[in-house]
Formats: C-alpha cells, sequence, structure tokens
C-alpha cells in the first residue's frame, strides 16, 4: 500500500447520523422525526430509533474511542428535532443546543474537527403534520430558519457544514420525505421531486448565508454518488450510464456548485411527465447560493445495461437495467466491492468541479456481526477500506483534491433498511435488535487497523 500522495493535513475521519446512533428520542424536549416515525412502522420486526446504540448518554465514552482511534475529523448530524420539536417554534430548545455545544466542545478539545450535517433524514415530523413537509414552500423557510439557529449558535466553532443528506434518496425512498410509497408513481414522483426543488432552494439560501458571514468556511451538500459503469463497451450501454448517473447523483451536484438546474435533468422531468412549480426569482436564489466543498457518500458501483427497443423519448429509469458483475464480491444487500470505481468516480468530479474540496462524508462495507471472546474479525471491512484508501491516494495522487476521509460508520448503528442486523462499524455495540444489554463498545479488528494507518501516515 502507497498513500504517500495524501497529505500531512488529510483529515482521517468516520461518520455517523443523530436518529441511527443517539436514541434518547424523546429525551430533553425532542420532538418526532419522520426517521422516527417510518422506523417505528417496524418496531416489531426490527430495532427502531427510541435508543439505538444510546450515544446521547454515552458520547464522552464515544469520543475517548474516536481520540484513542487517532480520527481528526468525525462527520455527525445534528437533529433537527432536538432544535425545533416541531418545526415550526420561533426559539429553539435549549437543551438540544446545549448538548450539541457540549459536543463539538469536547471533539475540537481532543483535536478532532466536527463535520456537521444539519439535516440527514430527520425532517421534524410536525411540519409532514402542519403542512406536507418538503413538498410545501413554506418547508425552505423553516430549514433556513433552522439552519441560521446552527450557524448563530455554531459558526464560530464549525468550519465544515453538510446542508442535506443524500437528497437524491430521499426522492426514491420517498416515505423519507412522508410521501407515501403507495401513491401511483407519477404522482408518488411529482411530489417528490417537488419536494427535491425547494431543497435545492433552502439548501442555495443557506449557502449564500454562511458563505457572506464566513467565507472561509465550507459548506456544501453530502450526496450519494453511485458511480454508474456500462455493462458492456456498447454505446447505447454507454449512454445509458452517463443518463443515469447524471440523473441521480451529478444532478445534485451541478445545481450546488453551479448554481443552475441543469437542462438534461428538465428533460427526464419533462420525459416522466413531472412539472414543477416555481417563481420569478428562484434560478438567482440558485445562482447566489452555492456550495464550496462538496461531500460525497460512496458506496459501490452500479452496472447498467440499455433495454432493447427503447426511445430517447422515455425516461431513463425505463430504459435501462442494473446487472451484477459475476466477478465482483457482493454484501447480503448487494452492494458491490469495487474499489478502483472510486478511482474513477473521483477523477470524474475532478473533470467537472475542477479542485473544489471533496470530503468523502460516506463509505463502507455492512456484515452480520457477533461477537467472538470480545473480538469482531471483520477481515473484509479491513480488506475493504484497505483498498478504497488506496485508490483515494492514486485520485489525489492524479489531482484531485479530497481533504477528508469519514467512513460509515465510526460505530456500529441503526442501518436505515435493516436494523441492528447489517453492521458498518469500527466499533461493534454489543447489543441485538431486540436486546439492548449493556451496550457495550468493543473495538473491532478493522478499529486497530485504521488506528494503525493513521498512526503511519501521520508519522510517515
Ligand atoms: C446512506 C445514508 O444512504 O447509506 C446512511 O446516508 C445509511 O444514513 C447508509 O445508513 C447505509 O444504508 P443502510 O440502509 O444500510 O443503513
Amino acid at each position: 500500500m502507497d498513500i504517500t500522495a495524501i497529505p500531512k493535513n488529510f483529515l482521517w475521519g468516520a461518520s455517523t447520523s443523530a436518529f441511527q446512533v443517539e436514541g434518547a428520542y424523546q429525551e430533553n424536549g425532542k420532538g418526532l422525526s419522520i426517521a422516527d416515525i417510518r422506523s417505528f412502522k417496524k418496531s416489531s420486526k426490527q430495532l427502531d430509533t427510541k435508543v439505538t446504540v444510546d450515544h446521547y448518554h454515552n458520547w464522552e465514552e464515544d469520543i475517548q474511542l474516536m481520540k484513542e482511534l487517532g480520527l481528526t475529523s468525525y462527520r455527525f448530524s445534528i437533529s433537527w428535532p432536538r432544535i425545533f420539536p416541531m418545526g415550526d417554534e420561533q426559539e429553539p430548545n435549549a437543551d438540544g443546543l446545549a448538548f450539541y455545544h457540549q459536543l463539538i466542545d469536547h471533539l475540537l478539545a481532543n483535536g478532532i474537527e466536527p463535520i456537521v450535517t444539519m439535516y440527514h433524514f430527520d425532517q421534524p415530523m410536525g411540519l409532514i403534520e402542519k403542512y406536507g413537509g418538503w413538498v410545501d414552500r413554506q418547508s425552505i423557510a423553516d430549514f433556513v430558519k433552522y439552519a441560521k439557529c446552527l450557524l448563530d449558535e455554531f459558526g464560530d466553532k464549525v468550519t465544515h457544514w453538510l446542508t442535506i443528506n443524500e437528497q437524491a434518496v430521499l426522492v426514491v425512498a420517498s416515505d423519507m420525505l412522508g410521501i407515501s410509497l403507495d401513491l401511483p408513481e407519477k404522482e408518488r414522483f411529482q411530489l417528490a421531486y417537488q419536494a427535491n426543488y425547494h431543497m435545492w432552494l433552502a439548501q442555495a439560501q443557506v449557502y449564500k448565508l454562511y458563505r457572506d458571514q464566513y467565507p472561509n468556511g465550507l459548506i456544501g451538500p453530502a450526496i450519494s454518488y453511485i458511480t454508474t459503469l456500462p455493462a458492456s463497451r456498447k454505446s447505447a450501454d454507454m449512454v445509458v450510464a452517463k443518463q443515469l448517473e447524471d440523473f441521480y447523483s451529478f444532478a445534485q451536484m451541478d445545481v450546488a456548485l453551479k448554481g443552475k438546474i441543469p437542462q438534461y435533468f428538465q428533460n427526464e422531468l419533462i420525459k416522466m411527465g413531472i412539472s414543477i412549480v416555481t417563481e420569478s426569482g428562484d434560478a438567482t436564489i440558485l445562482s447566489q447560493g452555492k456550495a464550496n466543498v462538496l461531500g460525497v457518500n460512496w458506496y459501490c458501483t452500479t452496472i447498467v445495461e440499455a433495454l432493447p427497443n427503447q426511445t430517447q423519448q422515455m425516461p431513463i429509469l425505463k430504459r435501462m437495467k442494473r446487472i451484477e458483475d459475476p466477478d465482483l464480491v457482493y454484501t447480503d444487500w448487494g452492494w458491490n466491492f469495487d474499489s478502483q470505481g472510486i478511482h474513477y468516480g473521483l477523477r470524474q468530479l475532478m473533470d467537472r468541479y475542477a479542485e473544489t474540496p471533496i470530503i468523502i462524508t460516506e463509505c463502507g462495507w455492512s456484515e452480520k456481526e457477533k461477537l467472538e471472546d470480545g473480538e469482531i474479525h471483520d477481515k473484509m471491512r479491513i480488506a475493504y477500506l484497505e483498498e478504497h484508501i488506496q485508490q483515494i491516494a492514486y485520485a489525489v495522487e492524479d489531482g484531485v483534491n479530497v481533504i477528508s476521509f469519514n467512513p460509515w460508520s465510526f460505530i456500529d448503528l441503526l442501518s436505515v433498511g435493516d436494523g441492528m442486523e447489517k453492521r458498518y462499524g469500527l466499533v461493534y455495540v454489543d447489543r441485538t435488535d431486540f436486546d439492548e444489554k449493556e451496550l457495550k463498545r468493543y473495538k473491532k479488528d478493522s478499529y486497530y487497523y485504521y488506528q494503525n494507518l493513521i498512526a503511519n501516515h501521520q508519522q510517515s
């Protein structure tokens, strides 16, 4: 392994999100979010958000584990309903703010740079009940009010901000926006893409707000980037791969970094029969509020093949199919291990956005795991980390401006889709879906591997 291209001031981190680790779902004034409600629907089958790994009461121990690991950054999210329990209050919840003040202060005191996500899948349920959440234009003002509150409180100590996590995932899994998956597809996407549009306008206002006040700080989105590869060298496969990747990942990045909705995205919506309600002045809001850092959630590649006899008039989602590559290893949940994909993906980002700094905000390998004499021998996760870090180093050598690596996840947490069964952590938490036990933390083999890698890199 040769990672000498990675600069000495590189941030070695890890990642989590509030509803997946905190627990304390109704403590000290916290309201309920759509992530809570969504998880309660599955409470009889798997873990929900009520306790998870109880980071809310174990944050000091968890930061101690980060420090021992040698982390120099930690990407986490602030729970929106801990700050504005129903979403529409005029004043924030002081206890909620106090929790994050102590967390951030403690991270900084331990030499760990906080990378803070404002909204990671947990819009307050109050806003969804009141006016439908992001589908309503009022949500823009409510998000900007929340973001402004965070910047007023923490802007002097946090210099790395992420606005919205994986907007494209919210559109596809629209129940995370409070839009029923049972609606007819066209109606569901009509609502979801209107919500997507409002999120774009909201984040643009927050980018402007922050960059006007803190010209040296970094702020941007955290985008799900699924590098999309053609199944063959045939141009038909290459075109669908390009169009899918553009529609799903690059449209989100283009809007945030270039301040304009790309024509290829607008064309797709027309093909889907979707029309977005806009107001005059919206284009100016987008062009005046641009991100200056790119958060990239990168796990795997996807491979696509063009369906026969399809015309360009059809939406991209109907003109291709995803296939598995028999040469790649897949997790039990169908995510491949394709490390050169991250090198290729990062090169594409440089082609498109030049030297914009990039934070790898998520990247990780999931497994079902069980303690063996207090140990977890997570060989695949170690291999995944090693090969992906190597490929990132190659990309850096090529000139890509990656500034921080934050694998998913620092600690075992509630998987969005699969409860406690699907684990990603460097730190194991001894609990199952239904047996909380003592929530004891254990360092996995991957923890020691990463600790060693960071120490070697810093000493070399
Ligand atoms: C990303 C999310 O989409 O993928 C995380 O930002 C999530 O919140 C991660 O946990 C993995 O997905 P899952 O369903 O395995 O938890």
